[in-house]
Order: structure tokens, then C-alpha cells, then sequence
């Protein structure tokens, strides 16, 4: 049984905020969330209790933390519903889809073969593809968005054709927080032979992923959004795929043998694609950020966010001087302006009343040109957040006028 003041025990910043009369609102979780003890002793742990590199000591210290480090790569697939051979361990959801951007644009990518992918793409998903675009003489085409900004699937059906050969799109938007029929556009790109490449970043930690189920070929994501440490995240292959493309950099561990005429024989994948020491305490701390929210369960974090984000919706729509950009999403990420209040104005304003948002383009940059606004203010939930969190940036929102931010500002 879910009960929010219990799990806000979990996080200690919660926790002390709960002990404080100083109010801490922190409504920007697609940006990072906060942690739970466990996640931190599992970091700690790390460094208390083994210390040592994994896949090199013939040690028992060194067999044991590689021992763990492994189990992470199995509990990593399992969450996501992937063989366990098929789970990289990365930097985060950039690496991740910078690697997949280089070893497969640079393996299979030709002249005038396209790049389909749509116009709220986060830049970490998009620029790597715009590199490859150039460097192969490639086009990037994008799937045209609803007036309100949403990729449906008849537009998606559109937009395919022969020449596209990678689809790259975020499964929910970091921005307008809509969540994309991600089975049936697999089914659909590769009726035309095209691989689908997601961006999870947004959508892992707030629903179930099924990678086979859905027929994805490669996904993205952060350990840093989902409740774990920063510094690690995981690019997902069909084994087949990362078998085929080459790792974007060498070095050791990832590789079998190699000699002074240059001759290397890589690692079978995932292997190959993991040279050099990885942020080992941070990978340990993922497997317990995937055990919390399993603790937690996908049913009551996706049932607690909708309904903290349809109260949301329901006040705010209410208010004649703010634009709701995405008052139709399901997710958890509400984005909008206060009219005539730029929103970094608008997020001091609120900063100073102890509201944490996030205001700007979100990396997004080519969505706003579309939204027609250079920033907007992002409130991004999470199932630690309360009804009262929620009231307090109504009221805020509620009150909010462009003197009352110039006061503060200046
Ligand atoms: C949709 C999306 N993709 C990719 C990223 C990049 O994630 P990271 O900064 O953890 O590499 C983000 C981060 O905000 C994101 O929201």
C-alpha cells in the first residue's frame, strides 16, 4: 500500500525538509531526482566495503564487487525485459545515444538515406544524428507534430518511406511530457526495414518498459532520473545490432587480444563496448535505484503521478494569466507561462517560496520555435510529490504578477 509521508522518510533531502520550517518543493524530477538512502549506502557501500576495480583483480575483494557489478547488468535487464547480454553499461542517456548514433550511422548509414525523428527531440537524442546526417551526406526528416505537439500515429505513418533507415524519438517528451505509442511505431518502421532507436530517459522511470515486447532496437536512459547516482546509464541493443556496430572508443576491458600491427579483437558485446574503469559505485547504486522502484512498484508510481498531475491540470487551467502547453499529456511533466512573466523570472519567483522548477528550452530548442515561446516553465512530478506541494504552486501561480518578480530580481 502506497503511502507518501512513508516513502518520503526514504529521501533523506524529504526527510529534513519535513523537519524544517523552511519549505523544500522540488518539482523538477525530469531534470534529476532526488535520492534514497539506499541508493546512497549502495554508493557508500562501495567505497567502505570493496574499493577495488572490477574485472581485473584475482582477488576475492575484486571477484566479489565484479560479482555485484554483474548482477546489476542482470536486475538492469530484467526491469527493462531484456536478455542480459544486451544491457551497456554508459556515462547516462547521452553516451548512450551518442554511441549507438556513431557505431551504427558510421556502419550502415549511406547518401542520401534519411534520419526520421520529430521536432521535441532533447538535443542529447538529435545533434548526434545531425553529425552523422552531414558526414554521410544523410537528410533528417522529421515526423510532423499535432497542434499541440503530439506525434500520433497516423502522422508517424506519413511521414515513413523507403529511404528512412532510423527512426530516433524520445518515448515520452522531456518537454511536453506526451507519451508515444512506442509498439505500434516500431511495427510500422520496420515494415519499411528501418531500426527504431528511443529515448527512455523521460519514460523509464515512470513506466514499465518492454523492450522486446515493443520491438525496440535500441534505448536510452539515465540512472540520475530514475532515483540512482549520476555518472551511469545504459544503452539497451538487440544483440544482434550491438554485435554489428563498433564501440566509439577503445581501450581496456574491452577488448580480446591485440597486437603491434594494430590487430584488435574486441569483446563480444556488451563487453566491447565498456573499455576503461566505469563509475563502479554509481552502477551499484543503480541496481538499488531499480530495487526501490520495484519496491515501489509501476502501478502506484504511474496512478500517484496522474492523479498529482490531473489536480495540477484542473486548478491551473483555471487561471486566465497562464498557458498550459500540454494540458492533455499523461505523464508527470506539466509545462507552461505565466503571460508576459519571462519564465526564469518566473522560476525565481517561485525559487523564493521554496518551488523548485526548471525554466528555459530544456535542450529541446527546435520544439519551441513550434510552441512559439523562446523558454516555458517545466513542473515535472515525481510519486514522492503531495497535494499540498501541488498547492503551494497554485497559490504561487495564482499570485504571481511581473512586479512582484522584478521586486525579487532586483
Ligand atoms: C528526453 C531526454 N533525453 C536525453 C537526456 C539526456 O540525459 P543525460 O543528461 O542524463 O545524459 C535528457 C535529459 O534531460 C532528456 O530529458
Amino acid at each position: 500500500m502506497f503511502e507518501v509521508n512513508k516513502v518520503r522518510q526514504d529521501f533523506p533531502l524529504l526527510k529534513k525538509a519535513g523537519e524544517s520550517s523552511k519549505p523544500l518543493i522540488y518539482l523538477d524530477n525530469a531534470a534529476t531526482t532526488l535520492k534514497p538512502q539506499s541508493v546512497i549506502d549502495a554508493v557508500t557501500r562501495y567505497y567502505t566495503d570493496y574499493s577495488v576495480n572490477i574485472h581485473r583483480g584475482d582477488y576475492d575483494l575484486s571477484y566479489q564487487v565484479s560479482d555485484y557489478y554483474e548482477k546489476t547488468r542482470k536486475t538492469v535487464a530484467s526491469f527493462i525485459q531484456a536478455d542480459v547480454n544486451e544491457v551497456v553499461f554508459t556515462a547516462g542517456a547521452s553516451a548512450s545515444l551518442n554511441l549507438v548514433a556513431y557505431g551504427y550511422g558510421e556502419k550502415y548509414i549511406q547518401e542520401n538515406d534519411v534520419i526520421l525523428s520529430t521536432e521535441s527531440e532533447h538535443a542529447s537524442s538529435i545533434l548526434p544524428w545531425f553529425r552523422v546526417a552531414s558526414q554521410k551526406k544523410a537528410s533528417i526528416e522529421y515526423v510532423p507534430l499535432t497542434e499541440d505537439g503530439q506525434i500520433t500515429i497516423e502522422n508517424f505513418k506519413h511521414a515513413m518511406h523507403a529511404k528512412v533507415k532510423v527512426v530516433v524519438i524520445a518515448h515520452i517528451s522531456n518537454v511536453l511530457g506526451y507519451v508515444v505509442p512506442i509498439k505500434e511505431l516500431t511495427e510500422i518502421a520496420h515494415s519499411f526495414g528501418a531500426i527504431v532507436i528511443v529515448d527512455g530517459a523521460q519514460s523509464v522511470p515512470h513506466i514499465q518498459t518492454r523492450v522486446k515486447d515493443w520491438d525496440i532496437d535500441f534505448l536510452a536512459f539515465s540512472a540520475h532520473k530514475m532515483y540512482g547516482p549520476t555518472g551511469v546509464g545504459v544503452l539497451y541493443g538487440k544483440y544482434q545490432l550491438l554485435d554489428s556496430i563498433e564501440p566509439y572508443y577503445l581501450g581496456g576491458g574491452s577488448n580480446a587480444r591485440f597486437d603491434r600491427c594494430g590487430n584488435i579483437t574486441l569483446k563480444n558485446p556488451p563487453y566491447k563496448f565498456e573499455a576503461g574503469t566505469p563509475a563502479i559505485e554509481a552502477v551499484l547504486g543503480l541496481k538499488a535505484a531499480i530495487e526501490y522502484i520495484e519496491s515501489i512498484g509501476f502501478d502506484a508510481i504511474e496512478k500517484v503521478e496522474h492523479e498529482l498531475r490531473t489536480y495540477l491540470i484542473n486548478h491551473l487551467k483555471e487561471f486566465k494569466h497562464i498557458k498550459l502547453y500540454n494540458p492533455d499529456a499523461t505523464s508527470g511533466i506539466v509545462t507552461l507561462n505565466a503571460i508576459g512573466i519571462p519564465s526564469q523570472d518566473a522560476a525565481i519567483y517561485l525559487n523564493s517560496k521554496g518551488i523548485m522548477v526548471r525554466a528555459g528550452n530544456h535542450c529541446a530548442k527546435i520544439l519551441l520555435d513550434v510552441l512559439k515561446t523562446p523558454d516555458t516553465i517545466r513542473i515535472s512530478l515525481s510519486f514522492y510529490n503531495t497535494k499540498e506541494e501541488c498547492d503551494a504552486i497554485i497559490e504561487a501561480l495564482r499570485e504571481i504578477t511581473l512586479e512582484k518578480c522584478i521586486d525579487l530580481i532586483f
